[in-house]
């Protein structure tokens, strides 16, 4: 029901629609100006018709004679098809007294119930010796005609245009499908899927495949580009690693030859957070290369989430947190167990350290895991932006971290084909990930 809905606002559709419509309004102008040529052709034949029959009754040009032929035609005519009337001089004659509308040529309906006169008539009058002579015939051919006209347009016409709009309709719904499948290769692009392509469409060219060809060739450049990019983050990320492990060993080194040194200290320190960086970066880059696929194996969600909520129990204790977690008939999915871990493990951590102390809830409903707490959210603005590489709100800069947690998050659900939602939880953030398509 909501495909052929869908229909409705398709372009085929309304090329259709409008087709139809205008194909109905050419018929019925045709059709009226037909139909008027055609009642004029009738009405001039029953004029001339009439004409010649007044001719004749009007023969004697005196108003007795005219009365007389008058009398004569009438008493043998049959009133239903033909009238015939005089006023004259001395009263009314014919087979019709009733009241006469005024004219020279009209239609009108006539009714007289001693005659049993009861319909439709042309009627044409003219001034014959001192009086008015009418003649009339009924206008039966024009009805007919009309009728004639009726069922043409209802048997051309409905026909043609109910074929038309089923046609219209069945195209529509074929062009409906593929730009459906344009649609949702858009959306896996749009998501961040750039090896996503249109399914080959075998038929002759068209508008449609060459936007679908189109779309192909964007996302096979923006592929290349993305991937190019990555590869020179990582290759800075992995050629840098090294220098820096030698540096933070010297500076071990000289923190030992002189440990009064606090500067030292303080160096050691930021060259660990540059190495934790620099490995996180590695890793992220690492997954996004999809390798860890091959590693792929069942994990059951309720049991991992059970781990690292008890793992992360003593923390959120010390912090002031209450962790709580909720089962509900949780999933087994296929994935790489230690990641899925990796996924809990930021997301909580994000709940601990980024909110005061509060509630956190950890729930596992199907391939679906949430994580909620109630500490300041992340504004609506910002929530695309926390997904990016070494983001972090404002607020953050004091708290420990890197920015690479939530980037690490999205890298591991987008290799296990789900989906991370970030939401407000009024207050709060809540976290959403679905692994629905990982399902098993
Ligand atoms: N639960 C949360 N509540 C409020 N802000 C959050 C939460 N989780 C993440 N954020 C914000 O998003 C930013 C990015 O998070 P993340 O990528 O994990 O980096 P990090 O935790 O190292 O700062 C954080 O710096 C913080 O500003
Ligand atoms: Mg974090």
């Amino acid at each position: 029901m909501n495909r052929w809905r869908a229909i409705w606002r398709t372009t085929p559709m309304r090329l259709t629609l409008r087709l139809v419509a205008l194909f109905v309004l050419v018929s019925l102008a045709t059709f009226a100006a037909a139909w008027w040529q055609s009642n004029k052709t009738l009405l001039d034949a029953t004029e001339t018709v009439l004409e010649q029959e007044i001719a004749e009754l009007s023969a004697s040009q005196q108003p007795d004679g005219i009365a007389r032929a008058v009398r004569a035609v009438a008493a043998t005519a049959d009133p239903d098809h033909l009238i015939l009337r005089y006023d004259g001089p001395n009263g009314p004659v014919g087979n019709y007294l009733g009241p006469l509308p005024p004219g020279d040529l009209r239609q009108a309906v006539l009714e007289d119930g001693g005659n049993d006169i009861d319909g439709t008539y042309i009627l044409r009058s003219a001034e014959v010796a001192g009086g008015l002579l009418t003649v009339g015939q009924d206008a039966d051919a024009l009805e007919e005609l009309r009728e004639v006209f009726v069922r043409v347009l209802l048997f051309a016409m409905l026909p043609t245009a109910l074929i038309v709009l089923t046609g219209g309709m069945l195209i529509a719904r074929r062009a409906a499908s593929r730009s459906a499948t344009i649609e949702a290769t858009l959306a896996r692009l749009t998501a961040g899927d750039w090896a996503a392509r249109l399914p080959p469409f075998d038929g002759p060219p068209d508008d449609l495949s060459r936007v679908g060809a189109g779309i192909d060739r964007l996302a096979a450049a923006q592929e290349a580009s993305v991937a190019a990019l990555r590869q020179v983050s990582a290759d800075i990320a992995h050629d840098l690693k090294t220098p820096i492990q030698r540096l933070s060993v010297l500076l071990d080194q000289a923190r030992t030859l002189s440990p009064d040194l606090a500067p030292l200290d303080r160096a050691g320190a930021e060259i660990e957070g540059i190495v934790a960086t620099f490995e996180a970066l590695l890793r992220i880059a690492q997954i996004e290369g999809g390798g860890s696929r091959a590693r792929f194996a069942p994990v059951a969600l309720g049991p991992l989430a059970q781990t690292m909520a008890d793992l992360y129990d003593p923390a959120a204790e010390e912090s002031g947190h209450r962790l709580t977690l909720v089962l509900r008939d949780p999933a087994t999915i296929r994935g790489d167990r230690t990641l899925l871990g990796q996924v809990i493990a930021n997301l909580l951590e994000n709940a601990l350290r980024h909110t005061p102390p509060g509630p956190v809830t950890v729930t596992v409903e199907g391939a679906t895991l949430t994580i909620a707490d109630r500490g300041p959210g992340i504004p609506d603005s910002e929530r695309q932006s926390v997904r990016r590489r070494l983001y972090r709100l404002d607020r953050s800069r004091s708290t420990p971290g890197h920015g690479l947690g939530l980037s690490l998050v999205d890298a591991i659900v987008k290799l296990h084909g789900g989906t991370l939602e970030l939401s407000d939880h009024d207050p709060g953030l809540r976290a959403t990930v679905r692994f629905d398509g990982a399902r098993l």
